[in-house]
């Protein structure tokens, strides 16, 4: 019988999820249908309870439902509380369970595919939303030498690094406490990318051999114009869309897809 999977957002029209995830099935011969579902703001717990009583095994959850995945959920795991959101759903016979693999996919890209081991690196991460908050337990549990949270106010940087600084070396501040700081790792979680707004971090932000990772994906942002230009290797968050969504295929089907492989199919169906 096929298994069935979905995707839900608004929009979804744009999303990339149902080609990924037909892609790992073509690896392992699996017989999956993986569709994309529109939902408007206040159906989401009947479209998702609807798909699951129609049969459907789990979900992935985007913008912007990914809070009402959290609070819909009977089970959470370790990552999805401490990411305070919700981004895959499996329906299992004594509930929901929430899990969260934006980090993971972010983690996986940067020390698998472009090879960046964070164990011992001086990371700094941009941002203190949604995006930087889903990151934070994963690039911790890889053991970074220190990691640096800048944000444009200075108070939520704070309030994301507090939970964590007894057990981790993780520091906050404002945007200027990243000028010259010689980062290993860079990190762009603020949405700058998606309307082309300037981010000013100013020069000497990177060491030699330094990865700029912009968490957009498709466009050359300016934070990567700005990178290029201070002379670091730079990469856009399309990995990171497939690495989570490799960790959810995992979740789901116990069984990991080749993510560079995936990859490569991805760029050539849409190159540019
Ligand atoms: P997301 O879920 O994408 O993280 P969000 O929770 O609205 O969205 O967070 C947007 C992030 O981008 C925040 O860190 C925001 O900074 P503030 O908390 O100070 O608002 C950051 N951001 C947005 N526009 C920015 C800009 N022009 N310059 C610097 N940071 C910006």
């Amino acid at each position: 019988m096929t298994d069935r999977y979905a995707v839900i957002g608004n929009p979804i029209a744009q999303s990339k999820s149902p080609i990924i995830h037909a892609a790992f099935a073509r690896q392992f011969g699996h017989d999956i249908r993986y569709e994309a579902l529109l939902a408007e703001p206040g159906d989401f717990e009947r479209t998702v309870r609807d798909f699951a009583t129609a049969g459907g095994r789990g979900m992935n959850v985007t913008a912007p439902f990914k809070l009402d995945a959290l609070a819909l959920s009977d089970r959470l795991s370790d990552r999805a509380r401490a990411a305070q959101a919700v981004n895959t759903l499996s329906f299992m016979p004594d509930g929901i369970v929430g899990d969260n693999t934006d980090g993971f996919g972010l983690v996986f890209d940067i020390q698998n595919r472009l090879g960046m081991p964070l164990a011992g690196r001086r990371v700094l991460i941009v941002g203190a939303g949604g995006a930087a908050r889903g990151v934070l337990l994963p690039v911790l549990q890889a053991g970074p030498a220190s990691l640096l949270i800048v944000n444009r106010s200075e108070e939520k940087a704070r309030a994301l690094a507090e939970p964590w600084q007894d057990a981790h070396p993780v520091a906050a501040g404002g945007l200027p406490a990243a000028r010259g700081g010689r980062f290993d790792v860079v990190i762009n979680a603020t949405s700058t990318g998606l309307s082309d707004c300037a981010l000013d971090l100013g020069q000497g932000l990177y060491a030699p051999g330094a990865l700029a990772y912009e968490m957009v994906y498709g466009r050359e942002t300016p934070f990567m114009a700005d990178a290029r230009a201070q002379g670091a290797a730079v990469a856009d968050g399309l990995g990171m869309l497939v690495g989570q969504a490799a960790e959810s295929f995992r979740i789901w089907r116990g069984v990991m897809p080749d993510v560079a492989r995936t990859m490569a199919q991805l760029k050539s169906a849409f190159p540019g």
